[in-house]
């Protein structure tokens, strides 16, 4: 439900006294997306999070996306209105599994989606997300074997197109992403011939987009893999009078606003992140109202892990 005019004039008020800038997710709930400063993919909020003056970064998403920007800005106030925010994904490998998987592969560089804990970005060469993920990867002398991780779709797309065989993937998923199907996808897309897919590499239909668009029956030029900023910027461009979106359903908010337009219908109406959804309009004010949850990283775990933290904002800029 809206929570209406009052509420967004209190969170503006109150992170305006705590001089705190406000960071929302592109699967946040509209109401936060519209109150934030910024709203943004995993990329674009870590490098917003790493350039900020501001004394607070309120980071309206996931936990490890606000562990990130603490890893990143560790002088800086990181509040997350829920730090029990989790991700099913980052859940998928323990620190403790990746030791245990570098010890059977000396010598090869670990390449970490930022779905991670700080933990396992301790472990980590190189982090990227779903925006730079195939750049990050290309940025590694192509004889090196790579050990990409946690998610087994995005890691088999970077295996598609830098077409390298020695990445070595992890068996980890979204459960969201995971059930959006490669049959919901065909059965929807054959309902719609001439819309757009824009896919999330995350997803459980990535393989089947891309056969869709081999088999021709959709044109190879209306499917799009995309991380959710990548779909924002498509949306601009598109000239379509639909777009089939196989992601979280929140982002079909800041697309709608992008390119009010075209008709963006959902692959999974069900695909609803929960703990995305944990961050509701009473728990942002909260957190501007009483400073919580703060965002810990002890220093030595952070220290080890910013380096592939860096590397990440930095490459594909
Ligand atoms: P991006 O914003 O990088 O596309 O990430 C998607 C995601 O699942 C984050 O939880
Ligand atoms: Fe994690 Fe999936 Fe939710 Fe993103 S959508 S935060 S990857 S559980």
């Amino acid at each position: 439900a809206d929570p209406g005019p009052d509420w967004a004039a209190e969170v503006r008020e109150l992170a305006g006294r705590r001089g705190a800038v406000l960071l929302a997710h592109n699967y946040q709930l509209p109401a936060i997306q519209d109150v934030a400063d910024h709203v943004g993919d995993s990329l674009g909020l870590s490098r917003i999070a790493a350039a900020a003056e501001a004394e607070t970064i309120v980071f309206c998403g996931v936990h490890f996306m606000a562990e990130t920007a603490k890893i990143l800005a560790p002088d800086k106030t990181v509040l997350i209105p829920d730090a029990a925010a989790g991700c099913s994904l980052a859940d998928s490998i323990t620190a403790d599994q990746l030791r245990a998987w570098k010890a059977e592969h000396p010598g090869a560089v670990v390449v970490s989606y930022v779905n991670t804990t700080a933990e396992v970005k301790a472990e980590t060469d190189v982090c990227c997300t779903s925006s730079n993920a195939v750049e990050v990867v290309e940025s590694i002398p192509a004889d090196r074997e790579v050990l990409f991780l946690p998610d087994q779709f995005l890691g088999a797309h970077v295996r598609r197109v830098t077409g390298r065989e020695n990445i070595h993937v992890w068996a980890g998923e979204c459960h969201v992403h995971a059930g959006i199907n490669g049959a919901t996808l065909s059965a929807k897309a054959a309902e719609d011939p001439d819309a757009e897919l824009f896919v999330h590499p995350e997803c459980g239909c990535a393989t089947s987009a891309l056969y869709l668009a081999g088999s021709g029956a959709v044109p190879a030029d209306r499917v799009k893999i995309l991380s959710t900023g990548g779909m924002l910027d498509a949306a601009r461009a598109s000239t379509a009078a639909s777009v089939l979106v196989a992601t979280e359903i929140g982002m079909l908010h800041q697309l709608r606003r992008a390119a009010p337009e075209i008709d963006f219908r959902a692959v999974n109406d069900r695909a609803s992140c929960p703990y995305m959804k944990m961050i509701t309009p009473e728990k942002l004010l909260r957190a501007l109202r009483e400073g919580r949850d703060e965002v810990h990283v002890a220093p030595d775990l952070a220290a080890r892990g910013r380096a592939a933290v860096q590397r990440m904002i930095e490459i594909g800029q």
